[in-house]
């Protein structure tokens, strides 16, 4: 693990592994009378002259989460109000009229920047399936940038992470990878080349569904710098509430990741001879077509989130999540309570997303009763 960045907080020792760091990181120096957290410090205003002298100029709170944040990841942490704001900014490293090699299966919300930036003449695009490594290096090409998510939504697809960073480094591309399903406790890109690790700490960092917050990790300090130059200039700053909050969350994600992956493992192996069930992505099942990469590439664990197809009509998928009652129908993921919903109803993913596609966020809850509710309500609706 990196050293902290952050002279203020307690040393991390090189050698410890990443789920003791999630717990120490980016606490207050231990000497006499300090408090174990960080401070929530509810101020727009500082008293000048100070390098802090406004509310958009920095804050101890969003330190603590960076310093944490960047010595799991081995790099330069800045913190943004949302997965979405720090994708923002991340985008405007590209130059005017550059190229952007993006993935088909991405965060709708991602590819709608990215979208946008293009109609608009700010940057090109060239789309590729992150399945197809080969094709990715190909669009790498001459562009300003790639970016790829490490386990993609919603299809589960496991992007080939160190290949596609050696690769784009190579040409002269800075890679960009979404790790907001893999978590620094699945996968640290920036170890393998990549430059920029997006999290949106909304998901399993915070770990709660009670708050929004991104970051950016950048192995290099001048890109680490221009985000939080845009961060400033644009005001998207996180909340101090919210990031002590997200701190809060990554202290218990290791347990919590073992025990939703665990879960989503025996549940995804349980949908796959469910006769309710056409299609199961999870690459952590043995017959899953990105198993094999991410026995490579996420040797850890793959996450816990999955995707299937209801073997039925749009109708009968919709009244079988209207059955649940331990899993909620709601979108978003990584919360320790369990999340379900219908991708195609996105017009952003109905493109990728069949049309009876759920995705599912599994949580903490014991996997019978997940289980016992998912089957039921299948059985039910088919009955
Ligand atoms: C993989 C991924 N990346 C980025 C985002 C955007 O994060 P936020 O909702 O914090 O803006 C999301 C949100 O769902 C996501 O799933």
């Amino acid at each position: 693990m990196a050293e902290s960045a952050n002279p203020l907080s307690l040393t991390i020792d090189p050698e410890w592994n990443a789920d003791t760091v999630a717990v120490q990181a980016g606490r207050p120096a231990r000497v006499p009378g300090a408090p174990m957290n960080p401070p929530i410090t509810m101020s727009s205003t500082y008293v000048q002259d100070a390098t802090v002298e406004y509310g958009r100029d920095g804050n101890a709170g969003w330190e603590a989460l960076e310093a944490a944040l960047g010595a799991l990841d081995g790099g330069r942490a800045v913190a943004f109000a949302s997965g979405l704001a720090a994708t923002t900014a991340i985008a405007d490293l590209v130059p005017a009229g550059g190229t952007v090699a993006l993935s088909t299966v991405t965060y709708h919300g991602v590819r709608d920047i990215f979208e946008r930036l293009r109609e608009r003449g700010r940057l090109e695009l060239r789309m590729v399936s992150p399945d197809d490594t080969a094709a990715v290096l190909a669009a790498a090409d001459g562009a300003d940038m790639v970016w790829v998510e490490s386990i993609a939504n919603p299809l589960m697809v496991v992007a080939d992470v160190p290949a596609i960073a050696a690769g784009a480094s190579e040409r002269g591309a800075l890679s960009v990878v979404d790790a907001t399903f893999a978590t620094p406790l699945r996968q640290r890109p920036l170890t393998v080349g990549a430059d920029i690790v997006l999290h949106s700490a909304t998901k399993l960092i915070g770990g709660h569904s009670d708050l929004l917050l991104g970051a950016a990790v950048c192995r290099d300090a001048t890109h680490a710098q221009r985000l939080v130059t845009y961060r400033h200039d644009h005001g998207a700053i996180p909340g101090n509430l919210e990031a002590f909050l997200a701190l809060r969350g990554l202290r218990t994600l290791a347990v919590r990741l073992d025990r939703a992956e665990t879960s989503a493992a025996e549940i995804a192996r349980r949908l796959a001879s469910h006769p309710h069930v056409s299609t199961v992505n999870y690459p952590g099942l043995p017959k899953d077509s990105q198993h094999e990469r991410a026995s490579r590439v996420l040797p850890g664990g793959s996450g816990s989130m999955l995707s299937f197809e209801v073997a039925g009509s749009v109708e009968q998928t919709d009244a079988f999540l209207g059955r649940l009652h331990v899993l909620t129908h709601a979108t978003s993921l990584g919360g320790v309570e369990s999340l379900i919903e219908r991708r195609a109803r996105y017009a952003g993913d109905a493109a990728v997303a069949g049309p009876t596609l759920c995705r599912l966020s599994v949580g903490i809850e014991n996997v019978e009763d997940l289980w016992a509710d998912l089957d039921g309500a299948l059985r039910a609706v088919f009955a």
